[in-house]
């Protein structure tokens, strides 16, 4: 190949592929990974990466982005502010949420969320089916059509008033998701624990918002888990359970896992870096950092990263939840709400990478220093990647999309409040942390250089995904399904 037959190559960095970590050149052709190796020819335009590490733009499966929340409240971020937060952190793809609610129609649901992406997003995006008016019409038609349009995923809520599902609805989705080809995402926790403890914890005058934590009970977790996964078992319909929080959410995955179910898990940051023990903050601090499920206790931290590392959790996304901490947002029911009446979530698509790659990267010894290295990648990108059917996206490899970002791993920064989205705060600001993105790549345009955006909004792209194996049954019918076994019956 001639020299200046590559548009780009990063040169002489430490490249996390799927197979390893090398001293090696990465070559960028157009959009795609053209080579690999070390000494590849100049490109038309070189990077230097000695001394930093090359590894693929991140991927985050779950982020609520310009979406009205279950609680009727409107996302501080628009595509445009929240892609280009994402980009700033190290990440080149997102998957957020085409969200009906009861009155809306699905085809229309997505056609507007669609608009509003190809207007604002800076980096390529990919939808979620959120389904909170399961009809006859949704399920039985534009479910269905919108799955094998390309959107190959599928939300449900188990809480939340105004979007949850019933359990005889969210059979209905497992069975259209199965029929279709969509693996199915599940907030799991159970309604009535919670409505319940609310009540208790209000009617007693617990308002602060560190008794959300105590109004979400870890056995709500619990409980919802073990349902989903009975139902998806039932049906056989593969599920992610969206973040975990609990051991015993992590262990109840791992046991259906052992027997055979098709069930994935993911959990966050803010369960793996931040307690229940966080909220307890003077005024109204604490609704910041208020999430659902909330942060829980250090032995769950420990059972999650124990969890990841054994694979029974597969990855790590944001739920990038933004609202400000102002009467648009957090405060939107009251200058003095109690904690029911603050929105649910933290921002998180921007710090989700720096803080990762601190926690598990910079804070490694050396001795395992590579495998963290390689865990990183595989938890923000590559196993997200893999399992929602970006077949392009989430790694450094030869015909890939040329999604890169390269991190200098010495750089310590300390946290501040200043983030590029429109949220405002930080949950992490104060923290001390080592390791940034400071060039980020997609498909071999420059998205961010020197702490500077050089995208433009609108120039992400939609990803329309086939159905990946992540997505298909197992084929181990319930006898209740199973003509041989249910008198002939015809239920699938
Ligand atoms: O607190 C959260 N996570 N808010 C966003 C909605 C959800 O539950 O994922
Ligand atoms: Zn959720
Ligand atoms: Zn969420």
């Amino acid at each position: 190949m001639a020299s200046s037959e590559f548009d780009l190559v990063i040169r002489g960095g430490t490249v996390v592929t799927p197979t390893g970590v090398a001293q090696a050149d990465v070559a960028i052709l157009s959009e795609s990974i053209a080579a690999i190796g070390r000494d590849l020819p100049a490109g038309r335009r070189e990077i230097d990466a000695g001394g930093r590490y090359v590894l693929p733009g991140g991927v985050d499966p779950h982020c609520h982005i310009e979406q009205l929340s279950g609680g009727g409240i409107m996302n501080a971020d628009t595509f445009e502010t929240a892609t280009r937060s994402a980009a700033f952190g190290g990440t080149t793809s997102v998957i957020s949420f085409a969200a009906q609610h009861r009155e809306m129609r699905l085809p229309q649901v997505v056609a507007d969320y669609a608009a509003l992406a190809a207007k604002g997003a800076v980096i390529d995006h990919a939808f979620h089916l959120m389904i909170a008016n399961p009809d006859r019409q949704t399920i039985d038609h534009d479910l269905p059509a919108l799955i094998r349009a390309g959107h190959r995923s599928v939300k449900v809520f188990m809480t939340y008033d105004k979007v949850q599902v019933n359990d005889e609805q969210l059979l209905d989705v497992l069975l259209a998701s199965r029929q279709a080809g969509a693996l199915v995402c599940v907030h799991a926790e159970n309604h009535g624990m919670i409505k319940w403890m609310v009540e208790r914890l209000l009617a007693r005058g617990h308002v602060e918002p560190k008794f959300h934590a105590v109004s979400h009970p870890r056995a709500a977790e619990i409980e919802a888990i073990h349902r989903v996964i009975a139902f998806a078992e039932f049906i056989d319909q593969p599920v992610m359970i969206f973040h975990v929080s609990t051991a015993e959410g992590a262990e109840a995955i791992r046991a259906a896992r052992g027997r055979g179910v098709k069930v994935f898990g993911e959990t966050c940051p803010h369960y793996l870096l931040q307690s229940a023990e966080d909220l307890v903050l003077p005024g109204y601090e604490a609704a910041r950092l208020m999430c659902s499920p909330p942060q829980r206790t250090g032995a769950d931290q420990a059972a999650l990263w124990q969890a990841l590392e054994r694979g029974d959790l597969q990855l790590i996304s944001s739920d990038h939840a933004p609202y400000r901490m102002d009467a648009s947002g957090k405060f939107n029911a009251s200058a003095t709400p109690n904690f029911k009446q603050i929105a649910n979530g933290q921002p998180g698509l921007e710090m989700r990478l720096p803080v990762l790659f601190d926690a598990m990267v910079s804070r490694a010894g050396p001795a395992r220093r590579v495998e963290r290295l390689m865990q990183f990648v595989a938890w923000t990108a590559t196993e997200p990647a893999r399992l929602y059917d970006l077949p392009r996206k989430g790694a450094i490899a030869i015909g890939a999309d040329a999604d890169v970002a390269i991190w200098d791993p010495a750089r310590e920064v300390t946290l501040t409040d200043e983030l590029h989205d429109n949220v405002g705060y930080n949950p992490y600001r104060g923290r001390r942390i080592t390791g940034w993105p400071e060039i980020v790549i997609q498909r071999g345009a420059t998205l961010v250089e020197s702490g500077r955006l050089l995208a433009r909004p609108g120039q992400g792209r939609l990803l329309l995904r086939e159905a990946g194996p992540a997505t298909q049954p197992t084929g181990r019918l319930s006898p209740e399904f199973d003509p041989q076994r249910n008198f002939g019956a015809d239920l699938m």
